[in-house]
C-alpha cells in the first residue's frame, strides 16, 4: 500500500518508477485499550463511574482484539512488501520487546499471535526496573533540576486551557465531588498547578487541576475505546467539539511534564541508546518495541522530530499507535529512513474495524527536524545515522 503511493508519486515527476525495497521495519509502540490507571476517580465526581472487570492498568480483551488487528494488518503489510516471507519468518528476522507491566507484555503477545500464528516467537519481557521504558529523571545535577523546572513551569504558564477546566468540571459536576466538599479543591480554574521538585530515578510529577483533568479523560477515552454504552462514556456528554476541546487538558498536561527538550532527551535517554543499537548494530528484519505514552512522548521530544498531528484522532501518542522506522533500499543501491505514525483512529478503536491493505490503519509521516525529508517523506539513511551517534 505504502509503496504504491511512493511508486505513484514518484510517477509524477519521472518516466521510469523506482521500485525501493523494504529492508527493515523498527517499531515504538504505546500498549492497547486497558482500565483506567487512577483510584482516585471517584473523588473527582459524584457521578458513578462505569464498573470495570479488569484490575486498574490492566489491558482488557478488546485491547487484545485491537492489537491482534495490528499484528495481522502489519504482517500482510510486510508480507506484500516481501520484507517477511509468507508464513513463519525465521527466527532471528524478529524481535520483540516489552516492558514488563501487564499491559506491554499482553499487547506484545496479542500483536504477536496474530502476525505470526502459530510460529513460536517469544515475547522478550524486560526486568522490573528495565531502564529503557522506565519513564525516570536521570540526571541528578542541581543545575540540571533547576533548569527543567523552569522549562516546566513556561510550559504550564503558556497553556491557556479555562474553556476546558470549565467543560469538564460540568461534566465532572466537580463543585459536588468529595474533592471539593473534603479537600477544599472545588475550581479546576482557579486551583493551583504545583510542579513537584524533581527527582533522579522517578518521573517528572505535576499535581492539581491538570493532573485531576488529565486523570478523568484518561478513563473517558478508555470507555470509549473500550466500548462502554454511549451513557457510559463521560455519562453520555461528549461529542467532537468536547471531546476536542478536553483533549487540550490531556495536551497540556503532558506537554508539562514530558515536551521540554532538555527533560525528554534526558529520561529517553536509554530508549534512544537501545534503538540506535538496533539501527545501527543490528540487522532484524522486523523488531517491535512495546512500552507507554511516557516513552513515545519523551522519544519524540527527545530526539526532536518536528511537531506533527494525528488525523482522526485526539492524542500525540494514541492508544495502540505504533511510531514505524522503516529503511528502504533503491536500484543505486541507496538507503533511505522513512517514519510513519500507525495508529488506528478513534472510530476505529471504537468499532474494532478489521485493519487490510484496502482498509489500513492510519499512516502519518513523521520527520526528524535533523533528517529532512523529500516528497516522498524519505530522509538519507546516512544522514539518520548521523545524527544517532550524537546520541
Ligand atoms: C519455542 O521457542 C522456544 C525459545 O526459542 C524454545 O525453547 C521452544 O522449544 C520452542 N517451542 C516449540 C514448540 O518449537
Ligand atoms: C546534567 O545536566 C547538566 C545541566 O543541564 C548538564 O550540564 C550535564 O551535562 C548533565 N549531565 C549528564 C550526565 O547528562
Ligand atoms: C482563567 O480563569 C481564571 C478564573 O476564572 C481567571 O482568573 C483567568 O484570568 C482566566 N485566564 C484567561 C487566560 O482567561
Ligand atoms: C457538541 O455539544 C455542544 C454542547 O451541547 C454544542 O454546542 C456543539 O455544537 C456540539 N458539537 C457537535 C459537533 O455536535
Ligand atoms: C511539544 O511542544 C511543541 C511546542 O509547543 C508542540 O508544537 C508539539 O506538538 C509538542 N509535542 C508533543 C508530542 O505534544
Amino acid at each position: 500500500m505504502l509503496t504504491f503511493c511512493v511508486l505513484l508519486s514518484v510517477l509524477l515527476v519521472q518516466a521510469v518508477p523506482e521500485k525501493l525495497i523494504l529492508e527493515r521495519v523498527v517499531v515504538l509502540s504505546r500498549h492497547n485499550v486497558r482500565s483506567p490507571l487512577s483510584q482516585h476517580l471517584a473523588e473527582i465526581t459524584p457521578r458513578p463511574w462505569p464498573h470495570w472487570d479488569e484490575k486498574s492498568g490492566y489491558l482488557t480483551p478488546k485491547g487484545v482484539y485491537l492489537e491482534g488487528l495490528m499484528g495481522d494488518f502489519f504482517s500482510k503489510w510486510l508480507q506484500n512488501e516481501g520484507l517477511l516471507p509468507q508464513g513463519c519468518p525465521e527466527k532471528d528476522d524478529v524481535f520483540v520487546y516489552a516492558n514488563s507491566k501487564q499491559r506491554t507484555k499482553v499487547t506484545a503477545r496479542a500483536f504477536v499471535l496474530k502476525a505470526f500464528p502459530g510460529c513460536n516467537i517469544t515475547v522478550h519481557i524486560g526486568d522490573k526496573s528495565d531502564p529503557v521504558f522506565s519513564p525516570f529523571v536521570h540526571n541528578n545535577t542541581d543545575t540540571f533540576k533547576k533548569e527543567v523546572l523552569e522549562k516546566m513551569q513556561e510550559v504550564l504558564d503558556s497553556l491557556h486551557l479555562n474553556s476546558s477546566y470549565e467543560l469538564l468540571e460540568n461534566i465532572l459536576d466537580y463543585k459536588d465531588s468529595d474533592m471539593c466538599k473534603t479537600k477544599l479543591k472545588c475550581d479546576l480554574e482557579m486551583d493551583m498547578n504545583k510542579i513537584n521538585e524533581i527527582t533522579a530515578g522517578e518521573k517528572p510529577t505535576v499535581t492539581g487541576p491538570l493532573k485531576i483533568c488529565n486523570t478523568a479523560i484518561d478513563a473517558f477515552k478508555m470507555e470509549y475505546y473500550n466500548g462502554f454504552s454511549v451513557p457510559d462514556v463521560a455519562w453520555g456528554e461528549l461529542n467532537n467539539t468536547r471531546w476536542e476541546t478536553l483533549s487540550k487538558l490531556m495536551e497540556g498536561y503532558h506537554n508539562v511534564i514530558f515536551n521540554s527538550t532538555i527533560l525528554a532527551k534526558d529520561i529517553a535517554l536509554p530508549l534512544i541508546k537501545y534503538m540506535k543499537d538496533i539501527f545501527i548494530n543490528k540487522d532484524t528484519k522486523f523488531t517491535l518495541l512495546m512500552g507507554h505514552d511516557a516513552n513515545i512522548l519523551t522519544f519524540v521530544t527527545g530526539m526532536r522530530f518536528k511537531p506533527y498531528i494525528l488525523p482522526n484522532q485526539y492524542e500525540k501518542a494514541p492508544i495502540g499507535g505504533k511510531i514505524v522506522f522503516q529503511k528502504w533500499l533503491n536500484g543505486n543501491g541507496e538507503y533511505f529512513l522513512s517514519i510513519h505514525y500507525v495508529y488506528a483512529s478513534t472510530s476505529q478503536l471504537r468499532l474494532g474495524s478489521k485493519l487490510s491493505l484496502m482498509k489500513p490503519p492510519q499512516f502519518k509521516v513523521l520527520e526528524l527536524q535533523d533528517c529532512p525529508v523529500n516528497n516522498e517523506g524519505f530522509c538519507p539513511w546516512e544522514t539518520f545515522e548521523k545524527l544517532l551517534r550524537d546520541f
